[in-house]
């Protein structure tokens, strides 16, 4: 062993390079590469941009920012930030997430008009009400002014000309280009419906309508109200959140295009001049492990 200054070189430089070579050794034999980046994921080819992410939480911390900037820009440029939510269970935790995340605490709700996608014809109190849930998460737990939040009034029979109504005056004053939904979050369904445009349902069918009463075979009951495929694709930006492995096949046929949008709906979602952007979990992504 040196002594003197010839031990301290020892232990300052001779054994760091020691240690260093030998736990290189180490991991050399032992096929382990600490510094390897995570594989990337295969993005599906889906019309417009796509965000993979391996967990949910890190999903829904992207479309958190997204939908914090669109808010933030909007509020700058009109006064006010129109958003409309889905429900469904992929987007409760979201909605968990926007009012519990310190991130998002200065999300400008006061200036924030809330509308909500799609409705099934049920009491508010009702488990399967979306706005309901909406109300219970968000509504109460936010500042956002009473006169802002917008439910659909799904047990009258015109419910669907009166909310139509409702978004057309609240949005006239807009300059004209910039009177639409400024952020519209979707999701997706099994069969390929969002909203609730269900596959081969008679809210399909243009007719002009912003807003539309669905029902039929092909709707899962109770009867809707629904934001028709005019009204959503002149938005400005669409979020369409899909998480889980039980999607992961519709997200296939989605990408492949083989099917025509009455079969798959989800493929009507085609901004005129908006942006469409899917946030995806691995899970939900095809050939992902
Ligand atoms: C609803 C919807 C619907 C939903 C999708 C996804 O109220 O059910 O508006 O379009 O977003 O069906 O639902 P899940 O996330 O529960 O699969």
């Amino acid at each position: 062993m040196p002594s003197g200054i010839g031990s301290e070189v020892f232990r300052l430089v001779v054994s760091p390079s020691l240690l260093f070579v030998a736990s290189s050794l180490i991991l050399f034999f032992v096929d382990l590469n600490p510094y390897e980046l995570e594989p990337e994921i295969a993005k599906p080819n889906l019309p417009g941009s796509v965000i993979v992410r391996d967990t949910v939480d890190e999903v829904l911390d992207v479309l958190g920012v997204d939908l914090f900037c669109q808010a933030k820009a909007c509020v700058r440029g009109f006064g006010d930030f129109h958003l409309a939510l889905s429900g469904g269970s992929t987007q409760e935790p979201f909605y968990r997430k926007l009012m519990t995340d310190p991130a998002l605490r200065e999300f400008p709700w006061k200036r924030t008009h809330l509308w909500v996608v799609d409705e099934r014809r049920v009491p508010f109190e009702d488990q399967k009400s979306n706005f309901g849930m909406i109300d219970q998460i968000i509504v109460r737990h936010s500042d956002i002014p009473r006169d802002q939040v917008h439910p659909i009034e799904t047990l009258r029979d015109d419910a669907d000309v009166r909310y139509e109504d409702e978004l057309r005056s609240a949005l006239e004053w807009r300059e004209k280009g910039h009177d639409r939904l400024d952020f519209v979050l979707l999701g997706m369904g099994d069969d390929g419906h969002t909203a609730s445009l269900f596959p081969r349902s008679p809210a399909l069918v243009d007719d002009g309508r912003l807003v539309t009463i669905n029902r039929g075979p092909n709707v899962t009951p109770p009867d809707r109200v629904t934001m028709t495929f005019s009204l959503l694709n002149a938005s400005r930006f669409i979020a369409v959140l899909v998480t889980g492995r039980r999607k992961r096949e519709t997200i296939a046929r989605v990408a492949g295009k083989e099917s025509a949008r009455a079969d798959l709906p989800i493929l009507g979602i085609e901004p005129l001049a908006g942006d469409v952007r899917w946030y995806l979990d691995r899970a939900a992504c095809p050939g992902a492990d």
